[in-house]
Protein backbone atom coordinates (compact mmCIF):
# COMPACT_ATOMS: atom_id res chain seq x y z
CA UNK A 1 0.00 0.00 0.00
CA UNK A 2 1.13 3.62 -0.79
CA UNK A 3 0.68 6.89 1.15
CA UNK A 4 -0.02 10.02 -0.47
CA UNK A 5 0.98 13.19 1.31
CA UNK A 6 -0.85 16.54 0.05
CA UNK A 7 0.49 19.87 0.75
CA UNK A 8 -2.06 22.65 -0.54
CA UNK A 9 -1.34 26.31 -1.18
CA UNK A 10 1.56 28.35 -0.40
CA UNK A 11 3.63 25.63 1.56
CA UNK A 12 5.92 25.76 -1.46
CA UNK A 13 7.44 28.79 0.49
CA UNK A 14 7.67 27.15 3.74
CA UNK A 15 11.13 27.92 5.52
CA UNK A 16 10.87 31.28 4.22
CA UNK A 17 6.86 32.03 5.08
CA UNK A 18 5.94 33.43 8.36
CA UNK A 19 8.52 31.39 10.40
CA UNK A 20 7.58 32.36 13.58
CA UNK A 21 3.87 31.07 12.33
CA UNK A 22 5.06 27.66 10.53
CA UNK A 23 8.54 26.83 12.04
CA UNK A 24 12.05 26.78 9.55
CA UNK A 25 11.95 23.73 7.70
CA UNK A 26 11.92 23.57 4.11
CA UNK A 27 8.58 21.61 2.25
CA UNK A 28 11.68 19.44 0.79
CA UNK A 29 13.15 18.61 3.98
CA UNK A 30 9.80 17.55 5.49
CA UNK A 31 8.85 15.60 2.93
CA UNK A 32 12.81 13.81 2.76
CA UNK A 33 12.09 12.62 6.36
CA UNK A 34 8.61 11.28 5.71
CA UNK A 35 10.20 9.38 2.61
CA UNK A 36 12.78 8.24 4.72
CA UNK A 37 10.60 6.88 7.75
CA UNK A 38 8.76 4.97 5.01
CA UNK A 39 10.82 3.31 3.25
CA UNK A 40 12.33 1.92 6.49
CA UNK A 41 8.95 0.74 7.20
CA UNK A 42 8.97 -1.23 3.87
CA UNK A 43 5.90 1.62 2.65
CA UNK A 44 5.97 3.50 -0.32
CA UNK A 45 5.73 7.41 0.35
CA UNK A 46 4.53 10.24 -2.58
CA UNK A 47 4.15 13.84 -1.73
CA UNK A 48 2.52 16.37 -3.75
CA UNK A 49 1.90 20.16 -3.55
CA UNK A 50 -0.12 22.43 -6.04
CA UNK A 51 -1.39 25.92 -5.47
CA UNK A 52 -4.02 25.22 -7.59
CA UNK A 53 -7.26 23.64 -6.47
CA UNK A 54 -8.02 21.76 -9.33
CA UNK A 55 -4.42 19.78 -9.48
CA UNK A 56 -5.21 19.14 -6.01
CA UNK A 57 -8.56 17.55 -7.09
CA UNK A 58 -6.87 15.89 -9.77
CA UNK A 59 -4.33 14.15 -7.66
CA UNK A 60 -6.51 12.58 -5.34
CA UNK A 61 -8.60 10.79 -8.05
CA UNK A 62 -5.04 9.91 -9.35
CA UNK A 63 -4.50 8.41 -6.03
CA UNK A 64 -6.92 6.37 -5.70
CA UNK A 65 -6.64 4.29 -9.31
CA UNK A 66 -2.69 4.30 -8.34
CA UNK A 67 -3.19 2.31 -5.54
CA UNK A 68 -2.57 4.78 -3.10
CA UNK A 69 -4.58 3.48 0.49
CA UNK A 70 -4.30 6.32 2.76
CA UNK A 71 -3.60 10.10 2.17
CA UNK A 72 -2.12 12.56 4.59
CA UNK A 73 -2.95 16.02 4.02
CA UNK A 74 -2.35 19.77 4.72
CA UNK A 75 -5.06 21.63 2.64
CA UNK A 76 -3.43 25.08 3.95
CA UNK A 77 -5.89 28.07 3.00
CA UNK A 78 -8.31 25.49 1.18
CA UNK A 79 -8.93 23.80 4.18
CA UNK A 80 -11.47 26.82 5.13
CA UNK A 81 -12.76 27.17 1.29
CA UNK A 82 -12.65 23.94 -0.30
CA UNK A 83 -16.21 22.00 -0.87
CA UNK A 84 -14.08 20.86 -3.78
CA UNK A 85 -11.39 18.95 -2.00
CA UNK A 86 -13.52 17.62 0.39
CA UNK A 87 -15.77 16.30 -2.10
CA UNK A 88 -13.08 14.60 -3.94
CA UNK A 89 -11.74 12.83 -0.49
CA UNK A 90 -15.26 12.30 -0.21
CA UNK A 91 -15.70 10.84 -3.30
CA UNK A 92 -12.43 8.30 -3.67
CA UNK A 93 -13.00 7.29 -0.43
CA UNK A 94 -9.44 6.90 0.85
CA UNK A 95 -8.91 7.62 4.54
CA UNK A 96 -6.50 10.42 5.30
CA UNK A 97 -5.23 12.38 8.48
CA UNK A 98 -5.59 16.64 8.22
CA UNK A 99 -2.56 18.19 9.36
CA UNK A 100 -1.84 21.91 10.10
CA UNK A 101 1.50 23.01 11.33
CA UNK A 102 -0.17 25.69 12.89
CA UNK A 103 -2.69 25.57 15.91
CA UNK A 104 -5.21 27.08 13.67
CA UNK A 105 -7.67 27.53 16.71
CA UNK A 106 -5.50 30.33 18.28
CA UNK A 107 -5.23 32.15 14.93
CA UNK A 108 -8.05 33.91 13.43
CA UNK A 109 -11.84 33.27 13.80
CA UNK A 110 -11.70 32.31 10.04
CA UNK A 111 -9.11 29.69 10.51
CA UNK A 112 -11.31 27.54 12.79
CA UNK A 113 -13.41 25.95 10.19
CA UNK A 114 -12.29 22.84 8.75
CA UNK A 115 -14.53 21.44 5.26
CA UNK A 116 -12.07 18.33 5.80
CA UNK A 117 -11.92 17.96 10.09
CA UNK A 118 -15.24 15.42 9.55
CA UNK A 119 -13.63 13.19 7.16
CA UNK A 120 -10.75 12.86 8.58
CA UNK A 121 -9.51 9.97 10.99
CA UNK A 122 -7.78 12.33 12.85
CA UNK A 123 -6.16 16.08 13.01
CA UNK A 124 -3.37 17.26 14.17
CA UNK A 125 -2.23 20.92 14.09
CA UNK A 126 -0.07 23.41 16.37
CA UNK A 127 2.48 20.79 16.50
CA UNK A 128 4.64 22.32 13.46
CA UNK A 129 6.83 19.81 10.79
CA UNK A 130 6.52 16.84 14.15
CA UNK A 131 2.74 16.85 13.19
CA UNK A 132 3.31 15.34 9.44
CA UNK A 133 5.49 12.71 11.29
CA UNK A 134 2.97 11.73 14.46
CA UNK A 135 0.39 11.11 11.17
CA UNK A 136 2.70 8.77 9.33
CA UNK A 137 3.35 7.08 12.48
CA UNK A 138 -0.28 6.68 13.36
CA UNK A 139 -0.58 5.68 9.71
CA UNK A 140 1.95 3.20 9.17
CA UNK A 141 0.69 1.74 12.46
CA UNK A 142 -2.48 1.78 11.22
CA UNK A 143 -0.88 -0.69 8.15
CA UNK A 144 0.67 -2.99 10.28
CA UNK A 145 3.74 -1.75 8.88
CA UNK A 146 6.94 -2.53 10.40
CA UNK A 147 8.20 0.69 12.59
C1 LIG B 1 -2.11 25.89 7.60
C2 LIG B 1 -3.13 26.79 8.28
C3 LIG B 1 -4.01 27.51 7.27
O1 LIG B 1 -4.96 28.33 7.92
C4 LIG B 1 -3.17 28.37 6.36
O2 LIG B 1 -3.97 28.98 5.37
C5 LIG B 1 -2.03 27.64 5.76
C6 LIG B 1 -1.30 26.65 6.55
C7 LIG B 1 -1.10 25.28 8.60
O3 LIG B 1 -0.41 24.35 8.21
O4 LIG B 1 -0.98 25.76 9.72
O5 LIG B 1 -1.61 27.92 4.62
O6 LIG B 1 -2.80 24.83 6.97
Amino acid sequence: MQILVIHGPNLNLLGTREPEVYGSRTLAQIDADLIEMAAKAGVTLKTFQSNHEGALVDRMQAAAQEGCGYIIINPAAYTHTSVAMRDALAGVALPFVEVHLSNVHKREAFRHHSYFSELADGVICGLGAQGYALALQYVLGRMGAAT
